[in-house]
């Protein structure tokens, strides 16, 4: 099979009209007066071009636009791509990623063996150095990524390896710019993992699978360490949520347990954070199937438990001082003689009785169990992100993730994180009116709600398993992937959730 695109970033203090490169990308704001200095100086070595490309009013600099020219004997870089900013006063650390992203995706599509980014030179000081090195390394894996391992017609084929460097003629800022790059690019690759995990399909990707990415992962990460339950020790413990989902598949159902020990060295101990993920590798839906349409899609249903193990590679790789646990609950949803089915009553690994109204709230079935187990593991903050209901998809549409918790501060730091991963996240209700829905009259809970209010309700249901413990619940849902392509990604995963995540525990560890 082939390897995903292997990118090569780095940083280089060159001049910018001498750099030689196949493709050099510089930011444009659509309500710039005039050019910076860099394009001033390229437009000069280029007679005028890149002037007469805007006063034609071929090029606007409108966000999500790019335009591209061709270099002369004056200058290094044998193209040019002029990347739109959109509006000066909108631009935000993710600007800048999205055009580190839609100028590797060129980069790609045109077979560039180089690119070269000049792109942080157009926003001035708005931003520190380290913060856009950062973005450029995140957008260019993203933008860069394609998922075609199983694409064996090689006929206009991609290249294997890309070369990227962030470009800055002033030493005292390619040092800056690097600082950020390198975590960027542990970032970036991180969650360019995730996506090529989360793409496989069911027929590849198993419960049994993920368990063993994981155990790889923890052999080659320091102090990360696996532990797997199989369907034998998750029935010993009780996790008969986690076992009900997966009795209607061959494909036995595991819990994954990462636990990330950061070395102390005198540090004072930060909080431990549990991460939860849902990991149901298809959903048809089970006994209460799902329609045939987009059915397909469901092989993302695991998504939230891949972001978390690719978390945990990120974390482990950046060296952050926060202990962290990665709870993976792995099950596939099939119906079949030995599934589970409506009307069933489970008892949960929490002593919780469920009353099973359909089997296609499943993902709440599984994580309770794996919510009780953090709890039990005292966890001081637990988190969860889950592809967990449609509801939430209507609510939010595509592009921002539902956030749920109990505690203020919580919410706020991951408002926070959201804004400095570009992961969009949006505050929703789950409280007291939402758990009432999910009493039962024949057991301690019911696994659905009313038909209103189903993202409110799913994460009502999950709260009444955290104690009280500080908890918040990320519904990605719909943004979990791309549809279709866009400027600045392939269709397809997302990797929702490894730069959200990542970008809060590494505020946590404050780095
Ligand atoms: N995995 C789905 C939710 C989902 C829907 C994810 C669309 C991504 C895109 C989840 O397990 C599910 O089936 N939820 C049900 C819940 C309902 C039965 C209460 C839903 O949303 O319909
Ligand atoms: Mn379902
Ligand atoms: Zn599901």
């Amino acid at each position: 099979m082939k390897e995903i695109i292997d990118v090569e970033l780095r940083t280089r203090t060159v001049d910018f009209s001498k750099c030689k490169t196949e493709l050099l990308a510089i930011g444009h704001f659509s309500d710039a007066k005039g050019l910076d200095k860099v394009s001033a100086e390229l437009n000069r070595k280029l007679d005028g071009a890149i002037e007469r490309l805007i006063e034609l009013g071929d090029f606007k600099g409108k966000d999500e636009t790019s335009a591209l020219l061709y270099g002369n004997a004056n200058i290094g870089a044998k193209r040019i791509l002029l990347v739109g900013l959109g509006e000066r006063k909108k631009a935000t650390v993710d600007t800048i990623r999205k055009a580190a992203a839609n100028s590797a995706n060129r980069a790609v599509e045109m077979k560039a063996k180089t690119l070269s980014l000049a792109l942080h030179r157009a926003f001035g000081g708005r931003f520190d150095l380290g913060t856009m090195g950062r973005a450029c390394a995140e957008g260019t894996y993203f933008g860069s990524y394609r998922y075609d391992e199983f694409v064996t017609d090689i006929e206009n084929g991609r290249l294997v390896r890309l070369g990227v460097e962030v470009i800055d003629s002033e030493p005292t800022k390619t040092r800056k710019l690097n600082r950020g790059l390198i975590n960027g690019i542990i970032i970036g690759k991180a969650q360019s993992y995730a996506r090529t995990l989360m793409n496989r399909p069911a027929n590849v990707v198993n419960p049994a699978e993920i368990a063993a990415a994981a155990k790889k992962i923890a052999r080659g990460c320091k102090n990360l360490s696996c532990t797997v339950f199989d369907e034998k020790q998750l029935a010993d413990k009780g996790m008969n949520g986690i076992l009900a989902v997966g009795s209607g598949s061959q494909n036995k159902p595991r819990l994954i347990v990462l636990r990330y020990t950061p070395s102390s060295r005198g540090r004072p101990k930060l909080p431990t954070v549990g991460l939860v993920g849902k990991a149901i590798t298809f959903d048809s839906g089970g006994i209460s199937i799902k329609p045939a349409p987009d059915m397909n899609q469901m092989k993302l249903d695991k998504t939230g438990g891949i972001a978390v193990l690719s978390t945990l590679k990120a974390v482990s790789e950046l060296g952050l001082s926060v202990p962290v646990i990665g709870l993976i609950p792995a099950a596939e949803n099939l119906p079949s003689g030995t599934s589970y089915r409506p009307g069933d009553i489970i008892t949960t690994f929490s002593g919780k009785t469920v009353e099973v109204q359909n089997t296609d709230a499943e993902g709440r079935m599984i994580l309770c169990d794996a919510l009780h187990l953090a709890v039990k593991e005292n966890c001081d903050v637990i988190i969860d992100i889950a592809t967990l209901t449609g509801a939430c998809k209507v609510a939010l549409g595509i592009y921002m993730a539902g956030l749920m918790g109990n505690d203020e501060k919580l919410i706020k730091q991951l408002q926070r994180a959201a804004e400095d991963s570009g992961e969009k996240v949006w505050p929703m209700p789950s409280g007291d009116e939402y758990a009432k829905e999910m009493k039962s009259k024949i057991a301690d809970l019911k696994n659905i709600g009313s038909k209103w209010g189903g993202a409110c309700t799913a994460a009502a249901f999950l709260r009444q398993f955290v104690d009280d413990k500080k908890w918040a619940h990320l519904d990605i849902a719909g943004v979990e992937m791309f549809e279709k392509a866009t400027e600045f990604s392939t269709e397809g995963s997302s990797g929702f959730g490894v730069r959200l995540l990542t970008s809060y525990l590494m505020s946590l560890a404050g780095k």
